[in-house]
């Protein structure tokens, strides 16, 4: 039996921007999709016993089926002869804006490499998930597939020429804690992902002065994490939630959250991923006000993953 795993993600600046060319920040959290893959008759089989992913995956099914598909044409097997089942586990739930696709993608993908006896480097990982992030997200940027293969604080910045990203490690003083809300809505990230493109298309000279903007954002975000100026993090995660909300992909329920963390005292939150429903993130440095605002968005009705950026054993 082949085993792989793969990193969830929270985007900390950038999503969407990312995905022309714009920088962002990513970074991996403890938790994580496990894969196993194990050479077996009657084709390819899949038992997703994912946290939480009930409705989550029933809505991705078609696109799952779609990303094997791409990765084994990646990897140079033919998809009608392999015959190999595919259990799908570990502790990342399946919320959408946490990378779920692209953790569950490397994780297969590793699995596959140990089954079959590939020997694939984790660059190779990382370009077979990026081609079957193209079918969770039609133009990926790559930014999830990373944070998914690599772990860690990462800088990102897609090669819009086709050639290789740019990827940073980026180090911070130490770990801090953040809260992640989900929804509970299933986004469809190619939908969000089209929509920003169009919008874009339609209307150059306003989302070209939204996408510098971006950019500068990205780049004060990295200062002020390496001089570990917490509050202006959170500062410009209000900013970036906003640049989000002017390019159209947050929703009620995404706002609702973000306003109720920043109420609870969080130093900064914005939604996370593709937007359309899926995650927010907060910052919130320290454990009892970490606790403080898991708390009130749960007693919303919503869940929470409490996790933890810049740990560097990820
Ligand atoms: C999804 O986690 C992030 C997006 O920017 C898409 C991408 O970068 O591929 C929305």
């Amino acid at each position: 039996m082949g085993r792989g795993y793969g990193f969830g993600k929270v985007i900390l600046f950038g999503e969407h921007f990312v995905v022309h060319g714009v920088s962002g920040i990513v970074s991996a959290i403890d938790s994580a999709t496990e894969a196993e893959v194990k050479k077996a008759p009657g084709g390819i089989t899949i038992k997703d016993e994912r946290r939480g992913s009930k409705g989550y995956t029933e809505e991705k099914k078609a696109q799952q089926i779609e990303s094997i598909e791409r990765m084994l044409k990646s990897m140079g097997i033919e998809s009608k002869a392999a015959s190999f089942s595919i259990w799908l586990g570990g502790s990342l739930p399946g919320f959408s804006g946490l990378g779920a696709s692209a953790a569950s993608s490397v994780a297969i993908a590793r699995a596959i490499s140990e089954e079959f006896g590939l020997g694939l480097s984790d660059e190779r990982i990382n370009e077979i998930a990026y081609e079957a992030e193209k079918a969770y997200a039609g133009n990926p940027s790559g930014i999830d597939n990373t944070a998914a293969t690599y772990g860690g604080l990462l800088w990102f910045k897609r090669n819009m020429a086709g050639g290789p990203n740019i990827i940073e490690r980026l180090s911070i003083e130490k770990p801090v804690e953040i809260v992640i809300g989900s929804t509970g809505i299933v986004a469809n990230t190619k939908a969000m992902v089209e929509g920003v493109a169009e919008r874009k298309r339609k209307n150059p000279q306003k989302y070209d002065a939204l996408f510098k903007q971006a950019e500068a954002l990205a780049f004060a975000a990295k200062k002020a994490l390496q001089d570990f100026d917490l509050k202006k993090v959170g500062e410009l995660m209000n900013e970036n939630h906003l640049l989000l909300q002017k390019i159209e992909v947050s929703c009620k329920e995404l706002d609702f959250l973000v306003d109720l963390a920043r109420a609870q005292g969080a130093f900064g939150a914005k939604l996370t991923g593709g937007g359309g429903g899926g995650c927010m993130v907060a910052l919130t440095p320290g454990r009892e006000l970490q606790e403080k605002v898991a708390r009130a968005i749960e007693k919303e009705g919503f869940e929470v993953l409490r996790t933890k950026i810049g740990v560097k054993r990820l």
